[in-house]
């Protein structure tokens, strides 16, 4: 037994030796774990990658690294890690997670030489996110709330006491998931007085903290009154800091609503009460305020031939979406109509187009952008001035998922003048079914405006100041 043991120990060392000489003989070329890989990990996956993220394995941790060498090398071939929905002719924006070809090239150089670890050594922390500093005024909903365990995924509205006594700029904020490995998506969204009474009736009406809410707060037949959405955050992001000289301005009396995602899939219901902080300055600060506009497109998504039925009728639609006006209205701002959508013909219906020109009604200073879709939506552009010798793409998704929504912020701002013109254009597939957001099968339907998971939108919207 000893004389086995002792020999074990040889040819480990033997072993160790032959690996290290490799690599050492091998010089530069042969990446290793703790020479550049593991560095690359941290900077771009283990914000999310680590233990209790919402990631499924740590990558700060070797061992999984090494296991997951060939999938993280797919991963990042394909696009699909680090997640960063934007892509095309999409302008440079703020945080940009995609990752260098050189990059990309160590990770996949580094599975296929079978994932050597290299010489152990202490690797450096990664320097700290821009947002990760903590901001003074803290908010959260009264109580924890524990997802549905019988969903796979549960967004749920939290109504926020942020009553600010005056008007105040929000000038960034931060997001602190009380279970990180639950939490998906954040998003904010401000709500004025009028909102407020409908918002505490929904609150606590399933006997449980908040509201059950998919695409905005619900609160609303009109989109364009969802108030401007304050701010998402995203996993393996802190927060925001709005561009310097500007802020959110927050009217007197109006309430922060928090939608929170949380995606069952990522580890068992436990309570979460997710944090909120925001740095603010009093609404005499100066700032100029951050203002916003929804560009929208007419959802007329049609059912794939030979499907039939009540459910495949416009009507039927029509009739269960709260939203009859937003359906109609949006025909009459992009000078379309049902009629014009049902002449098309949709081939299989898996690339079915929705689009809207829209004029620019001021002089503005464009600073950020997002995207809104529900789950049948594959791709989503906006465009200004598209066409024209000033054509200029603002943003494209070109392949939307609803899980990753985020918004982006420009490094360049960009200058729209009044009759500029705005394009959303926007690609679902209604072609068969689809895991629905608790992950039961949804059936292709006719597809109006709405707020529900069986309804669409093709939302835009552009977060500019004053030049
Ligand atoms: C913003 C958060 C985030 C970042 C950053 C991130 N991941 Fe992920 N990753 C996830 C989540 C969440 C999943 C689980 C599947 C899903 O939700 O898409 C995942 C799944 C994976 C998977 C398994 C599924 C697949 O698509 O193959 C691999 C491999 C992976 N990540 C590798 C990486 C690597 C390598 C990096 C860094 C270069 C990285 N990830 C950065 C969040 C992230």
């Amino acid at each position: 037994m000893k004389r086995f043991l002792l020999l074990s120990l040889c040819a480990l060392l033997l072993f160790a030796a032959l690996r290290g000489s490799v690599s050492a003989q091998a010089g530069d070329s042969i990446p290793t774990y703790y020479g550049t890989v593991g560095p690359i990990l941290q900077t771009h996956c283990v914000g999310c990658h680590s233990e209790g993220g919402i990631a499924p394995f740590p990558l700060d941790d070797p061992q999984w690294a090494v296991r997951m060498a060939p999938a993280m090398a797919a991963a990042v071939q394909s696009g699909r890690m680090p997640p960063w929905p934007p892509g095309g002719d999409t302008p440079p924006l703020q945080g940009d997670r995609r990752l260098s070809a050189e990059t990309i090239r160590t990770l996949v150089r580094w599975a296929e030489a079978g994932a050597p670890l290299g010489r152990l050594r202490y690797l450096p922390l990664p320097s700290s996110d821009t947002g990760a500093a903590a901001l003074p005024y803290r908010l959260q909903p009264a109580q924890a709330y524990t997802p549905d365990a019988k969903l796979s995924d549960d967004y749920r509205c939290f109504l926020i006491d942020s009553a600010m006594g005056s008007d105040t700029f929000v000038t960034g904020y931060r997001i602190r998931p009380g279970q990180p490995r639950l939490v998906h998506h954040v998003i904010l969204f401000v709500i004025g007085r009028e909102q407020l009474a409908l918002a505490q009736s929904r609150d606590g009406r399933d006997g449980r903290p908040g509201w059950p809410c998919f695409g905005g707060p619900g609160l609303s037949g009109n989109p364009a009154d969802i108030g401007a959405p304050l701010g998402f955050w995203v996993p393996g992001t802190q927060g925001t800091d709005f561009p310097p000289g500007t802020g959110f301005l927050m009217r007197s009396g109006s309430r922060i609503v928090m939608q929170v995602h949380y995606n069952l899939a990522a580890g068992p219901a436990a309570p979460d009460q997710t944090r909120l902080e925001l740095a603010t300055a009093p609404g005499s600060a100066g700032l100029k305020p951050l203002l916003g506009n929804a560009v929208i497109a007419p959802v007329e998504i049609r059912c794939p031939p030979g499907a039939t039925g009540e459910r495949c009728t416009r009507e039927y639609a029509l009739a269960h979406t709260g939203m009859r006006f937003v359906a109609e209205g949006s025909h009459l701002l992009c000078n379309t109509s049902p009629a014009l959508y049902q002449a098309r013909d949709i081939g299989d219906g898996s690339s079915q187009t929705t689009t809207c020109d829209r004029p620019v009604t001021g002089d503005r200073v464009l600073l950020g952008v997002t995207a809104h879709m529900h789950l049948r939506g594959v791709r989503v552009k906006l465009e200004l001035n598209p066409g024209t010798p000033r054509a200029q793409t603002l943003l494209e998704i070109p392949r939307w998922d609803f899980r990753w929504q985020g918004q982006y912020w420009f490094q360049e701002p960009i200058r729209a003048n009044r009759g500029d013109t705005v394009r959303i254009t926007c690609v679902y597939d209604n072609s068969g079914p689809i895991p629905g957001p608790g992950g039961e099968p949804l059936e292709p339907r006719y597809m109006v405006w709405g707020e529900g998971t069986t309804d669409e939108m093709c939302l835009g919207f552009l977060s500019w100041v004053r030049p």
